[in-house]
């Protein structure tokens, strides 16, 4: 079954408001015939102001991270109908970053070095897919970005990429079904850059890119997108 390629860039915490629909406004032209879903993932200051200069574009935009309940007393956070009534669609969930500095659940590197990697991500795969129909899960998307390849220039070989991203595949399958399995799209992250991306995306499993650095420039990430 064909899934189509989801190419999302991290901005983390980068890009004012100003610099942000700069970047998205160079971004567009050179991104508008993309074959992939593309999507921007700003600060939450500047999340309107993108989703604003995006309207009418290919590009989506989203969020870098979201509370599970709609409303409520919880400080400093936002939820899902509000980052939807700004035109949000996608929101990145318990990444590595956020997981070491604000101690969000999720095991540590220690408990990774110690076990097996693959079992040590099919662990976490269950955990965090825990709760959510088959359905809902065909149309989530798991980012695998080993922590050792994130900001490092350091990339997993094309080969660990596609065994961990078919185990993350195989661990949906078992827990869900195959039809979960086959409509998930699962991206690789961890410096991906231009010169990268094509043999990346060649590999069966893996559908697509999590990227950070490169993503701070449109004609870097306007060349990951048309790979
Ligand atoms: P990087 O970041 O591309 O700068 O390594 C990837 C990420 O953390 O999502």
């Amino acid at each position: 079954m064909a899934r189509t390629p989801i190419i999302a860039g991290n901005w983390k915490m980068n890009n004012t408001i100003a610099e942000g629909t700069k970047l998205v406004k160079e971004l567009a032209p050179l991104v508008k015939d993309a074959k992939v879903t593309v999507v921007v993932c700003p600060t939450a200051t500047a999340l309107a102001a993108v989703a604003d200069a995006l309207k009418g574009t290919n590009i989506h935009v989203g969020a870098q991270n979201v509370h599970w309940e709609d409303h409520g007393a919880f400080t400093g956070e936002i939820s899902c109908p509000m980052l939807n009534e700004i035109g949000v669609d996608y929101c990145v969930l318990g990444h590595s970053e956020r997981r070491g500095y604000f101690g969000e659940t999720g095991e540590s590197l220690e408990q990774r070095e110690a076990g097996e990697y693959l079992d040590f991500v099919a662990g976490q795969v269950k955990a965090a897919l825990d709760g959510f129909s088959a359905e809902e899960v065909g149309k989530l998307v798991i980012a695998y970005e080993p922590i050792w390849a994130i900001g490092t220039g350091k990339t997993a070989s094309f080969e660990q990429a596609e065994e961990v991203c078919a185990h993350i595949r195989k661990t949906v399958a078992e827990k869900f079904n195959q039809a979960a399995a086959d409509s998930i799209r699962i991206q690789y992250g961890g410096s991906v850059k231009p010169a990268t991306i094509k043999d990346l995306m060649k590999q069966p499993n893996v559908d697509g890119a999590l990227v950070g650095g490169a993503s701070l420039k449109a004609k870097d990430f306007s060349e990951i997108v048309n790979y």
